[in-house]
């Protein structure tokens, strides 16, 4: 029975972690994977992680199985966290949250919710976008359709062409939005352009599903939500899948969340009722630690202070690397303009390097990116910046 099965393609993104452990050269560098590393090119673990893991060390007194839909006090900072403390939408009752394995797990979740309980044939991922989109939405049954994000020439967001794709979208198709941070290129829509986005996708009864694995990593919580916000401001019904996998460093713990927003309480009932029958059917229910550790921090103002000046470190590191990354580059003599990188937010920079250099960038330098082209700007250090700017000056030479 199993003799016949083809070997599937490596993953373009885990594919290229395994590749990058099992490299031996002493200086590699790993622009690959979206995981942050820090100063000195480790994945650390946040000071008020450690502080919320011993307190659950001394507190916890069992492992029982979760609900279906996990911790009610982790959906409630989740809710907080996406549409900020105060907002009239947390009291509508029209919001339920799952706690799931991850913001893919909430996606998949997603997924097989629109594709089985909706009539949501299609869904609209920009391209390019991060390639396990793709994978889920298939694998749930719906036609994955694209819309143009990305304007190669001059690395921005090709907004025209993003509003003509959806035009031709049509009701009930679902749209995902990545809530900020775009992976891969790095850039997202202004407030004006979240603004006329909404206004499209109400006129032509569109779904928005928001894809938010970056929040904090932009401009901060607050900031990096104002899309999503605005959206929540005039959608009636939207879905968010976020992730603490990046602004919490718990990659390992699985953390996300699902959120559905409904019209009224009862259709949220009902509706929610449908999403906790498809979890039972895939994972049971959640897994506890990487939550649990999630909810001790934001529900105590000491921790939560201690993350926040945290997250604020990882932004301002990505940041100042992003600027000595685009400065290296100019004074080793590079000859295109790369000060595009400067404008682009999160971890991730489109860097304009073709599938070939970055072939040549990790066969003859060590250094690994996605083969789009896609680099992780925390994965750049001080101490290999020169070499890094010089062997990328050097492949597109
Ligand atoms: C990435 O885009 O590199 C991350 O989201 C990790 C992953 O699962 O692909």
């Amino acid at each position: 029975m199993f003799e016949s099965i083809p070997a599937a393609p490596a993953d373009p993104i885990l594919g290229l972690a395994d590749l990058y452990k099992s490299d031996l050269r002493p200086n590699k560098i790993n622009l690959g994977i979206g995981v942050y590393k820090n100063e000195t090119g480790h994945t650390p673990v946040m000071v008020s992680v450690k502080k919320a893991e011993q307190q659950l060390l001394e507190t916890e007194t069992s492992k029982n199985y979760l609900s279906i839909e996990g911790y009610t006090a982790y959906a409630q900072a989740s809710q907080r966290l996406l549409f900020g403390a105060g907002n009239p939408i947390l009291e509508t009752q029209c919001l339920n949250t799952a706690q799931t394995p991850g913001g893919t797990g909430a996606l998949r979740v997603a997924a097989d919710f629109l594709a089985q309980h909706t009539t949501a044939k299609r869904i609209w991922v920009s391209n390019p976008s991060w390639p396990n989109h793709h994978n889920i939405f298939t694998a749930s049954g719906l036609d994955v359709a694209t819309y143009t994000y990305y304007q190669p020439e001059t690395h921005t967001l090709d907004f025209t062409a993003m509003l003509n794709a959806l035009e031709s979208a049509e009701a009930g198709d679902v749209v995902l939005l990545h809530g900020c941070c775009h992976n891969p290129t790095g850039i997202d829509p202004t407030l004006e352009q979240w603004q006329q986005l909404s206004e499209l996708m109400l006129r032509k009864s569109l779904l928005p599903l928001f894809d938010f694995a970056y929040q904090g990593l932009g401009q901060g919580l607050d900031d990096d939500a104002q899309g999503l916000r605005l959206f929540a401001q005039s959608h009636q019904e939207f879905i968010v899948c976020s992730s603490y996998s990046k602004n919490f460093g718990l990659y390992n713990e699985r953390a996300g969340a699902f959120t559905l927003k409904t019209t009224t309480p009862q259709a949220g009932s009902a509706a929610f009722s449908q999403v906790k029958a498809v979890i039972r059917a895939n994972y049971s229910n959640p897994p506890s630690h990487g939550a649990s550790i999630v909810t001790t921090i934001l529900h105590d103002d000491t921790l939560r202070a201690i993350w926040e000046q945290e997250l604020l470190e990882v932004r301002q590191r990505i940041q100042r690397m992003r600027q000595l990354f685009v400065q290296t580059l100019q004074e080793k003599g590079a000859i295109q303009d790369f000060s595009f990188i400067n404008k682009q937010n999160g971890m991730f920079s489109y860097s304009g390097l073709t599938k070939e250099q970055v072939t040549r960038l990790r066969e003859e330098f060590a250094i690994y990116a996605v083969a789009s082209g896609r680099i992780n700007i925390a994965g750049m250090t001080p101490e290999n910046m020169s070499r890094l700017c010089e062997s990328i000056i050097n492949v597109t030479r």
